[in-house]
């Protein structure tokens, strides 16, 4: 079964999406990673964050791949070298909202995530998966939290490796970047019409993932 999460920055669907994942021993797919890995190579390659054409070739031509790495996070590759770390810098992050609008780059994208997704059980995680990419998933849940909420669990995450970062700066990225996957032409990021809403402002980890856990069982048993 596809078990489709989305949400926004900072809702936490990485994190639930990996646990639950591991719990039912699933395969776990971080399409945001795709998005963020075409984003290093052309930031690395200077093609321009506007240049449709020539991402959409990056996209297209790239190799993309991922391993299983410690505590179920997933290692990702491009070609043969690791850029787990590197897609997470600032400067991918500022990036990969304007990359991952342009309709080819998208198009190479959801045809790969759908070949990858498209056996056995595997849970998904992105912007537009209920919506464009798996439609007919069995599950999708739609995962939020309050912005202030979200700024705070990216802060810390970001803190944990060691860069110092202020809440009110977080907030305004979060939500720019909100703003933008949100408002674009192609595939914005929504909640589909037969996803479950999940705030998880006020709830663990732990909570999220026998929520999310319950209602994949409730799935299968009806
Ligand atoms: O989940 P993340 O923060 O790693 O995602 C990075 C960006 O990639 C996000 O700002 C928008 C884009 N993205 C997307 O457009 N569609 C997806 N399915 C996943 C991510």
């Amino acid at each position: 079964m596809v078990l489709a999460i989305d949400g926004p920055a900072g809702a936490g669907k990485s994190t639930i999406s990996r646990m639950v994942a591991a719990r039912f021993g699933w395969t776990y797919l971080d399409t945001g990673a795709m998005y963020r890995a075409v984003t290093l190579l052309a930031l690395e390659q200077g093609i321009a964050p506007g240049d449709s054409g020539a991402l959409g070739q990056l996209a297209e031509n790239a190799e993309i791949s991922f391993q299983p790495g410690p505590g179920g996070q997933p290692r990702v590759f491009a070609g043969c070298r690791e850029v787990t770390e590197d897609i997470r810098s600032p400067e991918v992050t500022a990036a990969v909202s304007e990359v991952s609008a342009h309709a080819p780059v998208r198009e190479a994208m959801v045809a790969r995530q759908r070949e990858a997704g498209g056996q056995g059980d595997v849970v998904v995680d992105g912007r537009d998966i209920g919506t464009v990419v798996f439609p007919r998933a069995e599950v999708k849940i739609f995962l939020t939290a309050s912005n202030t909420e979200r700024a705070r669990r990216r802060r810390l995450e970001l803190e944990g490796k060691g860069v110092a970062v202020c809440q009110e700066r977080m907030e305004q990225e979060i939500a720019a970047r909100d703003d933008f996957d949100s408002s674009r032409a192609v595939a914005p990021l929504r909640p589909a019409a037969d996803a479950i809403m999940l705030d998880t402002t006020d709830l663990g980890i732990e909570q999220v993932v026998d929520r999310v856990a319950e209602i994949v069982q409730q799935n299968q048993s009806g």
